[in-house]
Protein backbone atom coordinates (compact mmCIF):
# COMPACT_ATOMS: atom_id res chain seq x y z
CA UNK A 1 0.00 0.00 0.00
CA UNK A 2 1.23 3.49 -1.02
CA UNK A 3 2.27 5.60 2.17
CA UNK A 4 -0.45 8.47 3.01
CA UNK A 5 -0.38 12.26 3.27
CA UNK A 6 -2.51 14.95 2.94
CA UNK A 7 -3.15 18.64 3.40
CA UNK A 8 -5.42 19.97 6.21
CA UNK A 9 -6.93 23.49 5.75
CA UNK A 10 -10.37 25.06 5.87
CA UNK A 11 -11.18 25.92 3.01
CA UNK A 12 -9.21 23.31 1.33
CA UNK A 13 -10.38 22.12 -1.71
CA UNK A 14 -8.67 24.54 -3.72
CA UNK A 15 -5.77 23.71 -2.51
CA UNK A 16 -2.64 22.71 -5.10
CA UNK A 17 -0.76 20.58 -2.75
CA UNK A 18 -2.45 17.39 -4.16
CA UNK A 19 -1.70 18.11 -7.53
CA UNK A 20 2.37 19.12 -6.55
CA UNK A 21 2.82 16.05 -4.68
CA UNK A 22 1.38 13.41 -7.23
CA UNK A 23 3.67 15.43 -9.36
CA UNK A 24 6.53 15.11 -7.26
CA UNK A 25 5.28 11.29 -6.72
CA UNK A 26 5.27 10.27 -10.64
CA UNK A 27 8.71 12.06 -11.35
CA UNK A 28 10.73 10.62 -8.02
CA UNK A 29 8.86 7.08 -8.92
CA UNK A 30 7.79 7.54 -4.57
CA UNK A 31 5.10 4.98 -3.80
CA UNK A 32 2.97 7.95 -2.01
CA UNK A 33 -1.02 9.12 -1.97
CA UNK A 34 -1.90 12.65 -1.44
CA UNK A 35 -5.42 13.69 -0.57
CA UNK A 36 -6.67 16.48 1.51
CA UNK A 37 -9.15 17.11 4.13
CA UNK A 38 -11.49 19.80 5.42
CA UNK A 39 -10.16 20.16 9.49
CA UNK A 40 -12.26 22.77 11.97
CA UNK A 41 -10.75 24.70 14.81
CA UNK A 42 -12.25 22.11 17.39
CA UNK A 43 -11.27 19.51 15.59
CA UNK A 44 -7.78 19.88 14.18
CA UNK A 45 -6.04 18.25 16.57
CA UNK A 46 -7.88 15.27 17.08
CA UNK A 47 -8.03 14.93 13.57
CA UNK A 48 -4.15 14.99 13.38
CA UNK A 49 -4.19 12.29 15.95
CA UNK A 50 -6.72 9.84 14.35
CA UNK A 51 -4.99 10.73 11.05
CA UNK A 52 -1.61 9.39 12.22
CA UNK A 53 -2.70 6.70 13.96
CA UNK A 54 -4.54 5.34 11.61
CA UNK A 55 -1.13 4.91 9.55
CA UNK A 56 -0.46 7.37 7.65
CA UNK A 57 3.21 9.46 7.87
CA UNK A 58 3.13 12.82 7.02
CA UNK A 59 0.64 16.15 6.37
CA UNK A 60 0.93 19.65 5.35
CA UNK A 61 -1.08 22.21 7.08
CA UNK A 62 -2.69 25.23 5.55
CA UNK A 63 -4.65 28.50 6.93
CA UNK A 64 -5.61 28.45 9.39
CA UNK A 65 -4.05 25.54 11.20
CA UNK A 66 -0.41 26.35 11.06
CA UNK A 67 -0.30 27.76 15.13
CA UNK A 68 -2.33 24.76 15.76
CA UNK A 69 0.02 22.23 13.53
CA UNK A 70 2.99 23.64 15.97
CA UNK A 71 0.94 23.08 19.15
CA UNK A 72 0.10 19.50 18.29
CA UNK A 73 3.76 17.97 17.54
CA UNK A 74 6.50 16.87 19.93
CA UNK A 75 9.26 18.19 18.40
CA UNK A 76 9.86 20.77 15.88
CA UNK A 77 12.72 22.21 13.45
CA UNK A 78 14.20 25.11 13.65
CA UNK A 79 12.22 27.60 11.61
CA UNK A 80 8.93 26.02 13.12
CA UNK A 81 10.23 26.71 16.62
CA UNK A 82 10.84 30.01 15.88
CA UNK A 83 7.57 31.01 14.07
CA UNK A 84 5.80 29.09 16.42
CA UNK A 85 3.60 27.73 13.14
CA UNK A 86 4.34 24.90 11.25
CA UNK A 87 3.17 23.52 7.65
CA UNK A 88 4.49 20.75 7.73
CA UNK A 89 4.08 17.62 9.82
CA UNK A 90 5.85 14.29 10.06
CA UNK A 91 5.60 11.04 12.00
CA UNK A 92 8.65 9.70 13.47
CA UNK A 93 9.09 6.15 14.95
CA UNK A 94 7.64 5.33 18.38
CA UNK A 95 4.60 7.80 16.81
CA UNK A 96 6.02 11.28 18.20
CA UNK A 97 5.05 13.64 15.48
CA UNK A 98 7.76 16.28 14.15
CA UNK A 99 6.69 20.01 13.05
CA UNK A 100 8.45 21.93 10.18
CA UNK A 101 8.13 25.33 8.73
CA UNK A 102 9.13 25.46 5.16
CA UNK A 103 7.63 28.34 3.74
CA UNK A 104 10.38 30.36 3.97
CA UNK A 105 12.70 28.15 2.41
CA UNK A 106 10.13 27.97 -0.29
CA UNK A 107 10.03 32.19 -0.33
CA UNK A 108 13.75 32.29 -0.41
CA UNK A 109 14.45 29.55 -3.19
CA UNK A 110 11.90 30.73 -5.50
CA UNK A 111 13.39 34.23 -4.88
CA UNK A 112 17.12 33.42 -5.12
CA UNK A 113 16.95 30.19 -7.21
CA UNK A 114 13.88 30.57 -10.02
CA UNK A 115 14.13 34.03 -10.21
CA UNK A 116 17.71 35.38 -9.43
CA UNK A 117 17.13 37.59 -7.22
CA UNK A 118 19.98 38.87 -4.41
CA UNK A 119 18.66 39.73 -1.09
CA UNK A 120 21.82 40.18 0.37
CA UNK A 121 22.58 44.26 1.61
CA UNK A 122 18.77 44.11 0.22
CA UNK A 123 16.14 46.65 1.65
CA UNK A 124 13.20 44.55 1.75
CA UNK A 125 9.88 45.07 3.02
CA UNK A 126 7.37 42.71 4.34
CA UNK A 127 3.48 43.49 4.53
CA UNK A 128 1.27 41.58 6.80
CA UNK A 129 2.15 40.03 10.57
CA UNK A 130 -0.38 37.15 10.06
CA UNK A 131 0.63 33.34 9.77
CA UNK A 132 1.67 34.19 6.62
CA UNK A 133 4.19 35.89 7.42
CA UNK A 134 5.46 34.48 10.65
CA UNK A 135 6.84 31.48 9.09
CA UNK A 136 9.01 33.67 6.15
CA UNK A 137 11.23 35.96 8.87
CA UNK A 138 14.21 33.77 9.68
CA UNK A 139 14.60 32.22 6.56
CA UNK A 140 14.73 36.10 4.85
CA UNK A 141 16.55 37.33 7.64
CA UNK A 142 19.02 34.20 7.05
CA UNK A 143 19.50 35.86 3.02
CA UNK A 144 21.54 39.12 5.49
CA UNK A 145 19.29 41.68 3.90
CA UNK A 146 20.50 45.41 4.75
CA UNK A 147 16.68 45.96 6.45
CA UNK A 148 13.75 43.77 6.77
CA UNK A 149 10.76 46.13 7.94
CA UNK A 150 7.66 44.62 8.84
CA UNK A 151 4.50 46.70 7.98
CA UNK A 152 0.69 46.00 9.18
CA UNK A 153 -2.81 47.12 9.90
CA UNK A 154 -2.69 46.43 13.16
CA UNK A 155 1.01 48.17 14.18
CA UNK A 156 1.39 46.73 17.32
CA UNK A 157 1.21 43.26 15.48
CA UNK A 158 4.03 44.13 13.74
CA UNK A 159 5.92 45.74 16.11
CA UNK A 160 5.74 42.32 18.50
CA UNK A 161 6.71 39.99 15.69
CA UNK A 162 9.72 42.14 14.58
CA UNK A 163 10.75 41.96 18.45
CA UNK A 164 10.35 37.72 18.58
CA UNK A 165 13.42 38.11 15.76
CA UNK A 166 15.49 40.54 16.09
CA UNK A 167 18.38 38.51 17.40
CA UNK A 168 18.20 37.29 14.46
CA UNK A 169 18.77 40.33 12.17
CA UNK A 170 17.85 44.28 11.25
CA UNK A 171 14.43 43.59 11.34
CA UNK A 172 11.75 46.52 12.59
CA UNK A 173 7.97 46.68 12.75
CA UNK A 174 5.54 49.18 12.46
CA UNK A 175 2.18 50.46 10.41
CA UNK A 176 1.73 51.81 6.63
CA UNK A 177 1.96 54.87 8.13
CA UNK A 178 5.40 54.62 8.98
CA UNK A 179 6.74 53.49 5.83
CA UNK A 180 9.90 55.01 4.93
CA UNK A 181 12.72 55.37 2.24
CA UNK A 182 12.72 52.57 -0.67
CA UNK A 183 12.92 49.17 -0.66
CA UNK A 184 14.51 47.04 -3.60
CA UNK A 185 11.66 44.21 -2.58
CA UNK A 186 8.04 44.55 -1.23
CA UNK A 187 6.70 41.07 -0.57
CA UNK A 188 2.67 40.93 -0.01
CA UNK A 189 1.93 38.64 3.26
CA UNK A 190 -1.37 40.02 4.01
CA UNK A 191 -4.86 38.68 2.56
CA UNK A 192 -6.21 42.14 2.12
CA UNK A 193 -6.78 40.83 -1.92
CA UNK A 194 -9.42 38.39 -0.21
CA UNK A 195 -11.68 41.49 0.14
CA UNK A 196 -10.28 42.62 -3.16
CA UNK A 197 -8.22 45.28 -1.37
CA UNK A 198 -4.58 46.62 -1.27
CA UNK A 199 -2.40 47.48 1.75
CA UNK A 200 -2.37 51.23 1.86
CA UNK A 201 1.28 51.70 0.21
CA UNK A 202 2.77 55.40 -0.34
CA UNK A 203 3.83 56.31 -3.35
CA UNK A 204 7.81 55.97 -4.67
CA UNK A 205 8.22 53.28 -1.65
CA UNK A 206 9.77 50.81 -4.18
CA UNK A 207 12.86 51.79 -6.02
CA UNK A 208 13.19 51.86 -9.61
CA UNK A 209 13.66 48.27 -11.31
CA UNK A 210 12.49 46.31 -8.10
CA UNK A 211 10.55 43.86 -7.03
CA UNK A 212 7.27 42.92 -6.29
CA UNK A 213 6.11 39.33 -4.86
CA UNK A 214 2.87 38.03 -3.67
CA UNK A 215 2.56 35.39 -1.34
CA UNK A 216 -0.57 34.58 -3.03
CA UNK A 217 -0.84 33.07 -6.89
CA UNK A 218 -3.12 33.53 -10.19
CA UNK A 219 -6.41 36.35 -9.77
CA UNK A 220 -5.47 36.60 -6.22
CA UNK A 221 -1.83 38.34 -6.46
CA UNK A 222 -2.91 40.23 -9.16
CA UNK A 223 -3.93 43.79 -7.73
CA UNK A 224 -0.68 43.58 -6.03
CA UNK A 225 1.25 42.95 -8.82
CA UNK A 226 -0.47 45.45 -11.02
CA UNK A 227 0.33 47.92 -8.37
CA UNK A 228 4.07 47.13 -8.39
CA UNK A 229 3.60 47.90 -12.39
CA UNK A 230 2.74 51.44 -11.86
CA UNK A 231 5.59 51.29 -9.61
CA UNK A 232 7.93 50.45 -12.50
CA UNK A 233 8.79 47.71 -10.86
CA UNK A 234 11.28 45.11 -13.12
CA UNK A 235 9.46 42.26 -11.67
CA UNK A 236 6.38 41.08 -10.41
CA UNK A 237 5.83 38.04 -9.19
CA UNK A 238 3.23 35.53 -7.68
CA UNK A 239 3.44 32.76 -5.04
CA UNK A 240 3.20 30.01 -6.84
CA UNK A 241 7.20 29.31 -6.73
CA UNK A 242 6.98 29.18 -3.36
CA UNK A 243 4.12 26.84 -3.19
CA UNK A 244 5.67 24.78 -5.31
CA UNK A 245 9.16 24.66 -3.32
CA UNK A 246 8.03 24.53 0.10
CA UNK A 247 6.25 21.42 -1.19
CA UNK A 248 9.72 19.60 -2.42
CA UNK A 249 11.37 20.54 0.88
CA UNK A 250 8.47 18.95 2.52
CA UNK A 251 8.85 15.74 0.28
CA UNK A 252 12.46 15.79 0.94
CA UNK A 253 12.05 15.71 4.87
CA UNK A 254 9.17 12.95 4.32
CA UNK A 255 11.25 11.12 1.71
CA UNK A 256 14.48 11.97 1.72
CA UNK A 257 14.02 12.59 -1.82
CA UNK A 258 14.52 15.76 -3.79
CA UNK A 259 12.10 16.87 -6.43
CA UNK A 260 13.09 18.50 -9.72
CA UNK A 261 10.69 21.93 -8.99
CA UNK A 262 11.12 23.66 -12.62
CA UNK A 263 8.89 20.94 -14.51
CA UNK A 264 6.22 20.62 -11.79
CA UNK A 265 6.22 24.79 -11.99
CA UNK A 266 5.76 24.73 -15.45
CA UNK A 267 2.83 22.18 -15.28
CA UNK A 268 0.51 24.07 -12.71
CA UNK A 269 1.27 27.43 -14.28
CA UNK A 270 0.11 25.96 -17.83
CA UNK A 271 -2.88 24.36 -15.74
CA UNK A 272 -3.61 27.54 -13.61
CA UNK A 273 -3.13 29.39 -17.44
CA UNK A 274 -6.38 27.02 -18.62
P1 LIG B 1 -2.64 34.43 7.25
O1 LIG B 1 -2.44 33.19 8.04
O2 LIG B 1 -3.06 34.21 5.83
O3 LIG B 1 -1.49 35.39 7.35
P2 LIG B 1 -4.04 36.02 9.19
O4 LIG B 1 -3.21 35.47 10.28
O5 LIG B 1 -5.50 36.23 9.40
O6 LIG B 1 -3.93 35.13 7.89
O7 LIG B 1 -3.37 37.40 8.73
C1 LIG B 1 -3.90 38.18 7.73
C2 LIG B 1 -2.97 39.39 7.52
O8 LIG B 1 -3.49 40.20 6.46
C3 LIG B 1 -2.87 40.28 8.73
O9 LIG B 1 -1.59 40.85 8.77
C4 LIG B 1 -3.94 41.34 8.45
O10 LIG B 1 -3.74 42.55 9.11
P3 LIG B 1 -4.25 42.74 10.64
O11 LIG B 1 -3.22 42.08 11.49
O12 LIG B 1 -4.32 44.19 10.83
O13 LIG B 1 -5.59 42.06 10.71
C5 LIG B 1 -3.74 41.51 6.96
N1 LIG B 1 -4.93 42.07 6.29
C6 LIG B 1 -6.11 41.47 6.12
N2 LIG B 1 -6.95 42.27 5.43
C7 LIG B 1 -6.26 43.41 5.15
C8 LIG B 1 -6.58 44.62 4.45
N3 LIG B 1 -7.78 44.82 3.90
N4 LIG B 1 -5.62 45.56 4.36
C9 LIG B 1 -4.40 45.38 4.91
N5 LIG B 1 -4.04 44.25 5.58
C10 LIG B 1 -4.96 43.28 5.70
Amino acid sequence: MADQYAVFGNPVAHSKSPRIHTLFARQTGENIEYTSYLSTEDDFAEDILLYFIAGAKGCNVTVPFKEAAWQVADSHSDYAARAKAANTLKVQTGGLIYAANTDGIGLVRDLQQNHAINLQDKRILLLGAGGAVRGVIQPLLEAKPEQLFIANRTTSKAITLAKEFADLGAVSGGGFADIGGTFDLIINGTSASLQSALPPLPAGCLVAGGVVYDMMYGSQAQGFLDWGKTQGAAQCLDGLGMLVEQAAEAFYLWREVRPDTAPVLAQLREELAS
